[in-house]
């Protein structure tokens, strides 16, 4: 059975190219599938929305910030158990902990701190739904499971 993911990666990451296509090839040797992509730039508002769940957080307004710096890529990836896969692919939030336990992840390589940690997943298939609304709002969502 195949799922959805997003998969953000974050402005530190799409400002090196040979970094976003380490992370391609990482997608697609992982058998993982683009599904729909797009590079974005986030305005505060719709940062803020997105990371609503993290509002009052000590890091919140760095967050915020930071993922209104520069563009973003945003993808809808494809594949079975692809929301654990792409958050193990990713590796821990925490960039200490990443280049510590999972120093090949993608946040173990090319994470900078806490906050400019290189890629964020969802975290659950109800988040994937509304991450995958709140970008692509085009997306048939439902469609998409009726067909695979
Ligand atoms: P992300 O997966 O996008 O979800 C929330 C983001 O908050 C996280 O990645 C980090 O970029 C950011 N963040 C900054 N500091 C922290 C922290 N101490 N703990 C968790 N997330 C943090």
């Amino acid at each position: 059975k195949l799922h959805l993911t997003v998969a953000i990666l974050k402005p530190s990451t799409v400002s090196r190219p040979a970094v976003v296509q380490e992370i391609v090839n990482l997608v697609n040797s992982n058998d993982l599938r683009v599904i729909t992509q797009k590079q974005i730039v986030l305005t505060k508002e719709e940062a803020c929305r997105f990371y609503k769940e993290h509002e009052g957080r000590f890091f919140y307004n760095r967050l915020v910030t930071y993922m209104c710096s520069g563009p973003i890529m945003v993808m809808a990836l494809a594949g079975e158990d692809v929301i654990q896969k792409w958050r193990k692919i990713m590796g821990p939030t925490k960039v200490y902990r990443a280049q510590y336990e999972s120093p090949t992840s993608i946040r173990g390589l090319y994470g900078i701190s806490d906050t400019r940690n290189a890629a964020h997943g969802s975290d659950s298939v109800q988040s994937a739904e509304h991450e995958i609304q709140f970008f692509f709002p085009e997306f048939d969502y439902k469609q998409w499971y009726r067909e695979n």
